[in-house]
């Protein structure tokens, strides 16, 4: 098993990586943990203790895993002693870049080592919200208006991006001329206040904020771009939060029931989401116009277009006319004792023993 990585959403993977030891059954496997720290260290971590109290990164033994596909295994490098263990599978409990978008997935393929959850092209297109809006625009699920800016574009403040042929080919409207000010009148006619600015990678609502107006839409920008090259201004969407799980592959997959988020804070936040005691979730809520069913549904289908593989969790707004509006999708999504995933198969009559199991078995395939 992986975890922490160099993502934002390092301290989540941690926290994901104890709830899966903690259920993982020892008794039909022998688990190896490998923790990659913030700066991207490569460690073997004896204990679940050491991670609980975050003692791991002082580990002094290195824990590669080699992309020779003969070997199929982790080399053990304590000083001066090198040793090899083979690998059945690789749990990836990791969120976020480097974890989640198809990098970590790249080097078991070259390792010719099965691993949990989304390949490359998924975990890619997954982490990257323009790219799954794009996707998802095929299957003509609602999803909130947005526009993209990139570093280059925000920093030089010109309309180059814009003019080449290639975008005068879809059927978005050509900006005369994209200065700054430009950027904010037209989302603030297309969508008005108050906007979200996402970094189009990364997770766990990190470099997230909600804007109010121009200045705090500048400032939002800037936050994002340093998680990102690529931010999305995207419209606000009055609906209540509202996730679904799915586990399975292709025409097999399964979707769980619909879990709503109460988020603690003016949206779901970091610390709304990990830290708040004002959080609640909700499993199988009510919702207007059937929409606990549609969701479902819908779910699946996104999952099967970006070619997930495994689990991920689906992530709508329901509106108060019950019109489901997709979010994001997290193809590793949270783990933690107080997460959405594993809690929504529980509540379906998986444990997440039995989650794991499945998870692990699927790999296989
Ligand atoms: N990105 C976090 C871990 C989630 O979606 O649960
Ligand atoms: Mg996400």
């Amino acid at each position: 098993m992986i975890f922490g990585g160099q993502s934002s959403e390092h301290v989540v993977s941690c926290m994901s990586a104890i709830n899966v030891i903690e259920n993982i059954d020892r008794s039909m496997y022998d688990v190896i943990l490998v923790g990659i720290t913030e700066k991207g260290n490569w460690l073997k971590v004896d204990t679940l203790d050491s991670i609980k109290c975050g003692s791991w990164t002082n580990s002094k033994i290195q824990a590669l895993l080699l992309p020779d596909a003969q070997d199929r295994s982790i080399l053990i490098n304590d000083k001066d002693s090198y040793d090899k263990i083979k690998i059945d599978v690789v749990f990836p409990v990791l969120h976020g870049l480097y974890g989640e978008d198809g990098t970590i997935q790249g080097l078991c393929e070259l390792a010719g080592i099965p691993y949990v959850g989304s390949g490359v092209l998924a975990s890619a297109v997954s982490m990257d919200k323009v790219y799954t809006k794009i996707i998802v625009e095929r299957l003509g699920i609602k999803q909130a208006a947005y526009e993209v800016v990139l570093r280059e574009e925000f920093e030089s403040c010109t309309d180059d991006v814009y003019s080449s042929d290639d975008y005068k080919n879809t059927n978005k409207t050509i900006p005369e001329d994209r200065s700054w000010e430009d950027i904010v009148k037209r989302v603030e006619s297309r969508f008005g206040y108050p906007m979200f600015v996402k970094p189009s990678n990364a997770g766990s609502s990190r470099g997230i904020t909600k804007a109010t107006d121009a200045e705090s839409l500048k400032n939002a920008v800037k936050t994002a771009l340093k998680h990102d090259r690529k931010v999305l201004i995207e419209e606000a969407v009055n609906g209540r939060e509202i996730e679904c799980a799915v586990l399975g592959s292709g025409a097999g997959v399964k979707a769980s029931g619909v879990g709503e988020i109460l988020a603690g804070a003016d949206f779901y936040d970091f610390d709304a989401k990990y830290y708040s005691t004002q959080s609640k979730t909700v499993i199988n809520p009510k919702l207007p116009n059937d929409a606990e069913h549609i969701i479902p549904e819908y779910a699946k289908k996104i999952f099967n277009a970006v070619d997930g593989f495994g689990l991920a969790r689906v992530d709508f707004f329901v509106k108060p006319d019950g019109e489901a509006v997709f979010n994001e999708i997290n193809t590793m999504p949270g783990f933690t004792a107080i997460s959405m995933y594993p809690m929504l198969w529980e509540a379906a009559g998986l444990n997440k023993k039995e989650l794991i199991k499945n998870l692990i078995e699927l790999s296989f395939k």
